[in-house]
């Protein structure tokens, strides 16, 4: 299941998904390189980047693919599902549509995921708060329904956006 590598003990494929501007580009940055931009350009197809992480004494390599959530480039987002062990389902919380089409993203998961998959629900920019449209406790009841991890997290402030990547990668180990 697992491919070995030469400097690391494990390689695990994700994938972040959800609607255009929720911020996945972000969380990524945030996450591989510890950075944050506020004028990013959509995501166009797909982009990738990697970031090791020590679990016990083992090195987890993570590939992390970063899907475009416009509406145009579907068709060929669909195809980087396979062989994803993890996947990062986002939404805005100052944006409700973004929260109701999560339903829509996990049906994609269920269709074209392995049914194994890790899927963390992340409510992003939780920094907004005077924003926010969508609660807590609606994310958290959401996750519960769908067996999902949660967290809210904030890639502008740096909220969360480790323990999000740390929580699907150790439970996809
Ligand atoms: P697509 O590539 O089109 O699917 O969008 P995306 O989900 O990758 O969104 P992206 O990371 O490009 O971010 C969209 C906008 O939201 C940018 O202007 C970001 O600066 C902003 N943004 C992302 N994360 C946060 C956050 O945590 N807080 C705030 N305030 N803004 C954020
Ligand atoms: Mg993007």
């Amino acid at each position: 299941k697992h491919m070995a590598d030469e400097e690391c003990d494990y390689l695990f494929k994700t994938v972040l998904i959800g609607d255009s501007a929720v911020g996945k580009s972000n969380l990524l940055s945030r996450f591989a390189k510890d950075e944050f931009h506020l004028d990013t350009k959509p995501t166009i197809g797909v982009e990738f980047a990697y970031r090791n992480t020590k679990l016990g004494d083992k090195i987890i390599k993570a590939q992390i693919w970063d899907t475009a959530g416009q509406e145009r480039f579907r068709a060929i987002t669909n195809s980087y599902y396979r062989g994803a062990l993890g996947a990062m389902l986002v939404y805005d919380i100052t944006r409700n549509e973004t929260f109701e089409n999560v339903r829509k993203w996990l049906q994609e998961l269920k269709e074209f995921g392995d049914p194994d998959m890790v899927i963390v629900l992340v409510g992003n920019k939780s920094d907004l708060v005077d924003l926010r449209e969508v609660e807590v406790e609606d994310g958290q009841k959401l996750a519960e329904v769908e067996k999902l991890c949660f967290l809210e997290t904030s890639a502008k402030e740096n909220l969360n956006v480790e323990d999000a990547f740390l929580q699907m990668i150790t439970k996809i180990y």
